[in-house]
């Protein structure tokens, strides 16, 4: 099985990229600075490109048989460019041309969730994102909207505050109807991704993880 990663040179990303090597997946990883990336395997293979090359989004995703974005925003207060809403318009166009279904990528609780039930986890978040971080949260909410819409398996896992601390194996999932804690190791995050690639429960859903 082939996965092509965005955001494959991100702490998560790392992350994840090792632990799909580790059960023998394929990877094919997408990387805007080669020399950012230190990740060398037999069966791990680099693409260095920006979000807005189509072409290249596109020949990154060929043969893949699900793709993971773990590319964010900055958090930074304002900014214009919305890069990673345009790389998921280029990830998610391209998926679609090739036909490729299985659309992994990760958001915060600021993107809502039909399934969601009202409690802190799934309010806060969106309240102190607009406060603090108003371009992110926009940005956000765009890459949901986005990927919701398409015609993609898709499943956006959301999270809260990532760590280093080491990976628990214990995830907890909700939508607001069960206790979780707010941070979550990116050991865990990545593993969980890595779960979604051959599950299906989570198909068009917005899983919210914690350990
Ligand atoms: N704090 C929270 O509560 C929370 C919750 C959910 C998600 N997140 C987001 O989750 C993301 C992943 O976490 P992480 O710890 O792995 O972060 P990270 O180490 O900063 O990784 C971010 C990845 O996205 C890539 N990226 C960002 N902007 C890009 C652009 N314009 N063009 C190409 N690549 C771009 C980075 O590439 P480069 O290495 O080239 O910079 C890097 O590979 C973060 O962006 C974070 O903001 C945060």
């Amino acid at each position: 099985m082939t996965i092509t990663v965005f955001g494959a040179s991100g702490a998560i990303g790392k992350l994840f990229i090792q632990k799909a090597l580790d059960i023998g997946l394929k990877v094919r990883a997408y990387i805007r600075n080669n020399s950012k990336f230190d990740l060398t395997h037999h069966n791990l293979v680099t693409i260095e490109g920006e979000l807005d090359d189509f072409e290249k989004v596109k020949y990154a995703i060929s043969d893949a048989d699900a793709v993971i974005s773990t590319l964010g925003p900055p958090l930074k207060r304002k900014y214009d460019l919305f890069a990673v809403f345009e790389g998921h318009k280029n990830i998610v166009a391209a998926m679609e041309l090739k036909k490729i279904r299985r659309f992994i990528t990760i958001a915060t609780p600021s993107v809502k969730s039909t399934e969601d039930k009202p409690s802190l986890v799934t309010k806060m978040p969106s309240i102190m994102a607009k406060l603090f971080f108003p371009s992110a949260y926009q940005e956000i909410v765009q890459v949901g909207e986005l990927v919701k819409q398409s015609a993609l398996d898709w499943t956006i896992v959301r999270f809260i505050a990532p760590n280093n601390k080491p990976g628990t194996g214990k995830v907890k999932v909700t939508f607001g109807d069960k206790k979780i804690s707010w941070g979550i190791p990116r050991a865990d995050i990545a593993e969980f991704l890595l779960t979604q690639v051959n599950d299906k429960q989570y198909i068009r859903s917005m899983p919210i993880i914690g350990s």
